[in-house]
Protein backbone atom coordinates (compact mmCIF):
# COMPACT_ATOMS: atom_id res chain seq x y z
CA UNK A 1 0.00 0.00 0.00
CA UNK A 2 1.34 3.71 -0.96
CA UNK A 3 0.38 6.88 -0.13
CA UNK A 4 1.61 10.37 -1.64
CA UNK A 5 3.03 12.34 0.92
CA UNK A 6 5.81 13.91 -0.90
CA UNK A 7 5.73 14.83 -4.50
CA UNK A 8 9.62 13.33 -4.71
CA UNK A 9 7.91 9.64 -4.05
CA UNK A 10 7.06 9.34 -7.55
CA UNK A 11 9.52 8.78 -10.20
CA UNK A 12 9.54 10.74 -13.16
CA UNK A 13 8.62 7.22 -14.89
CA UNK A 14 5.10 7.16 -12.64
CA UNK A 15 4.75 11.01 -13.63
CA UNK A 16 4.54 10.39 -16.95
CA UNK A 17 2.80 7.46 -16.99
CA UNK A 18 0.37 10.02 -14.73
CA UNK A 19 0.19 12.76 -17.46
CA UNK A 20 -0.25 10.06 -19.98
CA UNK A 21 -3.50 8.21 -17.93
CA UNK A 22 -5.10 11.60 -17.19
CA UNK A 23 -4.61 12.29 -20.96
CA UNK A 24 -6.62 9.58 -21.64
CA UNK A 25 -8.89 9.98 -18.95
CA UNK A 26 -9.91 13.59 -20.42
CA UNK A 27 -10.15 11.84 -24.42
CA UNK A 28 -12.05 8.94 -23.14
CA UNK A 29 -13.71 9.50 -20.00
CA UNK A 30 -16.85 6.47 -19.96
CA UNK A 31 -13.87 4.39 -19.97
CA UNK A 32 -13.81 5.27 -16.56
CA UNK A 33 -16.72 6.14 -15.07
CA UNK A 34 -16.97 3.16 -13.19
CA UNK A 35 -13.47 2.16 -12.21
CA UNK A 36 -14.10 3.04 -8.59
CA UNK A 37 -17.71 1.75 -7.83
CA UNK A 38 -18.14 1.00 -4.53
CA UNK A 39 -14.78 2.91 -3.14
CA UNK A 40 -14.94 5.32 -0.62
CA UNK A 41 -12.61 8.60 -0.71
CA UNK A 42 -12.36 10.42 2.37
CA UNK A 43 -11.38 13.96 2.53
CA UNK A 44 -10.80 15.21 5.59
CA UNK A 45 -9.51 18.72 5.61
CA UNK A 46 -8.49 20.85 8.60
CA UNK A 47 -8.25 24.01 6.71
CA UNK A 48 -9.99 25.92 4.25
CA UNK A 49 -10.18 24.82 0.71
CA UNK A 50 -12.46 25.21 -2.60
CA UNK A 51 -10.31 23.50 -5.39
CA UNK A 52 -8.28 20.88 -3.91
CA UNK A 53 -11.08 19.13 -1.87
CA UNK A 54 -13.91 19.85 -4.29
CA UNK A 55 -11.92 18.15 -7.01
CA UNK A 56 -10.66 14.96 -5.17
CA UNK A 57 -14.49 14.48 -4.73
CA UNK A 58 -15.53 15.42 -8.07
CA UNK A 59 -12.50 12.98 -9.70
CA UNK A 60 -13.89 10.30 -7.30
CA UNK A 61 -17.71 10.85 -8.15
CA UNK A 62 -16.05 10.63 -12.25
CA UNK A 63 -14.74 7.23 -11.26
CA UNK A 64 -17.86 6.20 -9.68
CA UNK A 65 -17.08 6.12 -6.17
CA UNK A 66 -18.63 7.89 -2.97
CA UNK A 67 -16.97 10.66 -0.72
CA UNK A 68 -17.52 11.06 2.88
CA UNK A 69 -15.50 13.56 5.14
CA UNK A 70 -15.40 17.36 6.69
CA UNK A 71 -14.09 20.26 4.99
CA UNK A 72 -13.08 22.04 8.65
CA UNK A 73 -11.23 20.91 12.06
CA UNK A 74 -14.19 22.48 14.05
CA UNK A 75 -16.59 20.03 12.73
CA UNK A 76 -14.24 17.25 13.54
CA UNK A 77 -13.28 15.50 17.37
CA UNK A 78 -9.30 17.66 16.23
CA UNK A 79 -11.86 20.19 18.27
CA UNK A 80 -12.06 17.57 21.50
CA UNK A 81 -8.09 16.96 21.53
CA UNK A 82 -8.35 13.53 18.80
CA UNK A 83 -4.71 13.51 17.94
CA UNK A 84 -4.29 12.85 14.20
CA UNK A 85 -2.65 9.55 14.03
CA UNK A 86 -6.53 8.58 16.12
CA UNK A 87 -8.37 10.09 13.00
CA UNK A 88 -6.52 8.15 10.46
CA UNK A 89 -6.74 5.08 13.04
CA UNK A 90 -10.74 5.30 12.66
CA UNK A 91 -11.48 6.77 9.31
CA UNK A 92 -9.18 3.73 7.86
CA UNK A 93 -12.42 1.84 9.07
CA UNK A 94 -14.54 3.80 7.00
CA UNK A 95 -12.60 5.10 3.93
CA UNK A 96 -10.61 3.22 1.22
CA UNK A 97 -8.20 6.43 0.68
CA UNK A 98 -8.12 9.39 2.33
CA UNK A 99 -6.56 13.62 1.00
CA UNK A 100 -5.79 14.68 4.07
CA UNK A 101 -5.23 18.84 4.65
CA UNK A 102 -3.38 20.11 7.36
CA UNK A 103 -1.83 23.34 9.12
CA UNK A 104 0.95 21.63 10.71
CA UNK A 105 3.50 20.45 8.12
CA UNK A 106 4.16 16.57 8.65
CA UNK A 107 0.38 16.13 9.61
CA UNK A 108 -0.56 14.12 6.50
CA UNK A 109 3.00 11.71 6.95
CA UNK A 110 1.71 11.07 10.37
CA UNK A 111 -1.54 10.52 8.97
CA UNK A 112 0.52 7.66 6.97
CA UNK A 113 2.04 5.83 8.99
CA UNK A 114 -1.14 4.96 11.62
CA UNK A 115 -4.07 4.21 8.46
CA UNK A 116 -4.28 1.23 7.15
CA UNK A 117 -5.18 2.78 3.76
CA UNK A 118 -3.23 5.01 1.49
CA UNK A 119 -2.91 8.74 2.30
CA UNK A 120 -2.54 12.06 0.20
CA UNK A 121 -1.35 14.81 1.17
CA UNK A 122 -3.79 17.59 0.16
CA UNK A 123 -1.09 19.99 1.44
CA UNK A 124 0.25 20.36 5.27
CA UNK A 125 1.11 23.88 6.41
CA UNK A 126 3.49 25.83 4.35
CA UNK A 127 5.51 22.46 3.48
CA UNK A 128 4.29 20.72 0.51
CA UNK A 129 1.37 20.54 -1.93
CA UNK A 130 1.75 17.51 -4.25
CA UNK A 131 -1.56 16.78 -5.83
CA UNK A 132 -1.11 20.64 -6.61
CA UNK A 133 2.14 19.88 -8.36
CA UNK A 134 0.35 17.26 -10.34
CA UNK A 135 -1.94 19.67 -11.78
CA UNK A 136 1.22 22.41 -12.42
CA UNK A 137 2.30 19.13 -14.24
CA UNK A 138 -0.16 18.31 -16.72
CA UNK A 139 -0.53 21.86 -17.55
CA UNK A 140 2.72 22.71 -18.23
CA UNK A 141 2.82 19.41 -20.21
CA UNK A 142 -0.64 20.22 -21.96
CA UNK A 143 0.45 23.92 -23.05
CA UNK A 144 4.52 23.64 -23.82
CA UNK A 145 4.43 19.82 -24.90
CA UNK A 146 7.50 19.03 -22.62
CA UNK A 147 8.85 19.24 -18.56
CA UNK A 148 12.36 19.84 -19.84
CA UNK A 149 13.95 23.13 -21.14
CA UNK A 150 12.05 25.89 -19.59
CA UNK A 151 12.46 29.31 -17.67
CA UNK A 152 10.31 28.72 -14.62
CA UNK A 153 9.24 31.72 -13.00
CA UNK A 154 8.01 31.78 -9.35
CA UNK A 155 6.48 35.35 -7.91
CA UNK A 156 5.26 36.03 -4.54
CA UNK A 157 5.39 34.37 -1.25
CA UNK A 158 7.73 31.61 -2.19
CA UNK A 159 8.48 31.21 1.71
CA UNK A 160 4.70 29.67 2.82
CA UNK A 161 3.67 29.11 -0.72
CA UNK A 162 3.67 24.97 -0.46
CA UNK A 163 2.61 24.85 -3.90
CA UNK A 164 5.79 26.13 -5.14
CA UNK A 165 8.15 24.19 -3.04
CA UNK A 166 6.60 21.06 -4.47
CA UNK A 167 6.73 22.04 -8.23
CA UNK A 168 10.44 23.15 -7.48
CA UNK A 169 11.00 19.49 -6.58
CA UNK A 170 9.24 18.10 -9.51
CA UNK A 171 10.62 19.99 -11.91
CA UNK A 172 13.89 19.69 -10.32
CA UNK A 173 14.31 16.11 -11.78
CA UNK A 174 14.28 17.41 -15.67
CA UNK A 175 16.65 18.91 -17.83
CA UNK A 176 17.45 22.02 -18.43
CA UNK A 177 14.83 23.68 -16.05
CA UNK A 178 16.35 27.42 -14.79
CA UNK A 179 14.03 29.04 -11.64
CA UNK A 180 13.93 32.66 -11.08
CA UNK A 181 12.79 33.36 -7.89
CA UNK A 182 10.69 36.75 -7.70
CA UNK A 183 9.65 37.89 -4.23
CA UNK A 184 10.09 40.40 -1.59
CA UNK A 185 13.30 39.70 0.51
CA UNK A 186 11.12 38.78 3.12
CA UNK A 187 9.20 35.75 1.40
CA UNK A 188 12.27 34.21 -0.23
CA UNK A 189 12.32 30.58 -0.80
CA UNK A 190 13.31 28.83 2.31
CA UNK A 191 17.12 27.84 2.71
CA UNK A 192 16.35 24.19 2.72
CA UNK A 193 14.45 24.56 -0.80
CA UNK A 194 17.94 26.30 -2.12
CA UNK A 195 20.44 23.59 -0.97
CA UNK A 196 18.48 21.41 -2.84
CA UNK A 197 18.58 22.96 -5.57
CA UNK A 198 22.30 23.60 -5.00
CA UNK A 199 23.21 20.08 -4.37
CA UNK A 200 21.35 18.89 -7.70
CA UNK A 201 23.23 21.96 -9.40
CA UNK A 202 20.00 23.53 -10.83
CA UNK A 203 20.37 27.19 -12.17
CA UNK A 204 18.35 30.08 -10.47
CA UNK A 205 18.29 33.27 -9.72
CA UNK A 206 16.52 35.50 -6.93
CA UNK A 207 14.97 39.28 -7.67
CA UNK A 208 12.30 41.43 -6.74
CA UNK A 209 11.70 42.64 -9.65
CA UNK A 210 9.41 41.18 -12.08
CA UNK A 211 9.03 43.40 -14.74
CA UNK A 212 13.03 43.17 -15.48
CA UNK A 213 13.01 38.97 -15.55
CA UNK A 214 9.65 38.97 -17.65
CA UNK A 215 10.90 38.64 -21.14
CA UNK A 216 13.27 35.68 -20.16
CA UNK A 217 10.06 32.92 -18.70
CA UNK A 218 7.97 30.35 -20.39
CA UNK A 219 5.94 30.05 -17.39
CA UNK A 220 5.31 32.45 -14.56
CA UNK A 221 3.94 31.21 -11.60
CA UNK A 222 2.04 33.78 -9.69
CA UNK A 223 1.30 33.24 -5.97
CA UNK A 224 -1.11 34.68 -3.30
CA UNK A 225 0.91 35.59 -0.20
CA UNK A 226 -0.19 33.27 2.39
CA UNK A 227 -1.94 35.13 5.21
CA UNK A 228 -2.77 32.59 7.41
CA UNK A 229 0.88 31.59 8.06
CA UNK A 230 1.83 35.00 9.14
CA UNK A 231 2.98 36.01 12.98
CA UNK A 232 1.58 39.64 12.80
CA UNK A 233 -1.22 41.41 10.11
CA UNK A 234 0.96 44.23 9.43
CA UNK A 235 3.50 42.43 7.75
CA UNK A 236 0.64 40.97 5.62
CA UNK A 237 -0.58 43.83 4.55
CA UNK A 238 2.94 45.61 3.83
CA UNK A 239 3.58 42.71 1.64
CA UNK A 240 -0.01 41.05 0.34
CA UNK A 241 0.13 43.64 -2.90
CA UNK A 242 4.06 43.25 -3.81
CA UNK A 243 3.04 41.66 -7.06
CA UNK A 244 -0.03 42.22 -9.05
CA UNK A 245 -0.12 41.47 -12.67
CA UNK A 246 -1.48 43.77 -15.40
CA UNK A 247 -1.54 43.66 -19.11
CA UNK A 248 1.46 46.29 -19.09
CA UNK A 249 3.51 44.84 -17.21
CA UNK A 250 3.36 41.80 -19.96
CA UNK A 251 4.00 44.09 -22.54
CA UNK A 252 7.81 42.44 -22.91
CA UNK A 253 6.47 38.76 -22.01
CA UNK A 254 6.82 36.26 -24.42
CA UNK A 255 4.39 35.66 -27.33
CA UNK A 256 3.86 31.61 -26.06
CA UNK A 257 4.33 32.60 -22.27
CA UNK A 258 2.21 30.21 -19.84
CA UNK A 259 0.88 32.11 -16.26
CA UNK A 260 -0.43 29.62 -14.09
CA UNK A 261 -1.29 30.14 -10.58
CA UNK A 262 -2.57 27.56 -8.28
CA UNK A 263 -5.61 29.75 -7.47
CA UNK A 264 -6.96 31.16 -5.13
CA UNK A 265 -6.03 34.43 -6.50
CA UNK A 266 -6.29 37.46 -3.95
CA UNK A 267 -4.68 40.15 -5.95
CA UNK A 268 -2.21 38.91 -7.91
CA UNK A 269 -3.65 38.45 -11.17
CA UNK A 270 -5.97 41.25 -12.70
CA UNK A 271 -9.03 40.07 -13.96
CA UNK A 272 -8.33 41.84 -17.24
CA UNK A 273 -5.28 38.84 -18.03
CA UNK A 274 -8.21 36.25 -17.69
CA UNK A 275 -9.34 36.89 -21.06
CA UNK A 276 -5.82 36.57 -22.05
CA UNK A 277 -4.59 33.20 -24.26
CA UNK A 278 -1.45 32.93 -21.89
CA UNK A 279 -3.84 32.65 -18.86
CA UNK A 280 -3.78 29.07 -17.68
CA UNK A 281 -4.76 29.23 -14.27
CA UNK A 282 -8.99 27.92 -14.88
CA UNK A 283 -7.27 25.47 -17.15
CA UNK A 284 -5.09 24.38 -14.69
CA UNK A 285 -7.87 24.03 -12.14
CA UNK A 286 -9.55 21.22 -14.50
CA UNK A 287 -6.11 19.81 -15.13
CA UNK A 288 -6.14 18.35 -11.48
CA UNK A 289 -9.14 17.13 -11.30
CA UNK A 290 -8.13 14.41 -14.06
CA UNK A 291 -4.18 13.94 -12.21
CA UNK A 292 -6.35 13.50 -8.99
CA UNK A 293 -8.40 10.70 -11.37
CA UNK A 294 -5.43 9.22 -12.39
CA UNK A 295 -3.91 9.33 -8.91
CA UNK A 296 -6.78 7.67 -6.90
CA UNK A 297 -6.46 5.04 -9.58
CA UNK A 298 -2.98 4.52 -9.54
CA UNK A 299 -3.06 4.67 -5.29
CA UNK A 300 -6.10 2.23 -4.98
CA UNK A 301 -4.40 -0.14 -7.92
CA UNK A 302 -7.03 -0.84 -10.23
CA UNK A 303 -6.69 -1.16 -13.46
C1 LIG B 1 -3.05 26.53 -2.64
C2 LIG B 1 -2.81 25.94 -1.26
O1 LIG B 1 -3.76 25.55 -0.59
O2 LIG B 1 -1.65 25.85 -0.92
N1 LIG B 1 -4.37 26.39 -3.04
C3 LIG B 1 -4.71 25.26 -3.71
O3 LIG B 1 -4.74 24.19 -3.16
N2 LIG B 1 -4.95 25.37 -5.02
C4 LIG B 1 -2.55 27.91 -2.79
C5 LIG B 1 -2.99 28.95 -1.81
O4 LIG B 1 -3.77 28.70 -0.91
O5 LIG B 1 -2.53 30.08 -1.99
Amino acid sequence: MRSLIDILELSVEELESLIAKAEDIIANPEKYAHKCDGKKLATLFFEPSTRTRLSFEAAMYELGGNVLGFSEAQSSSAAKGESVADTAKTVSCYADIIAMRHPKEGAPLVASMNASVPIINAGDGGHNHPTQTLADLLTIHREKGRLNNLTVGLCGDLKFGRTVHSLIAALSRYTGIKFVLISPLELKLPDYVKESLKKNGIEFFETADLEAVMPELDILYMTRVQRERFFNEEDYLRLKDSYILTSEKLVHAKKDLSILHPLPRVNEISVAIDNDPRACYFKQVLNGKFMRMALILMLLEVE
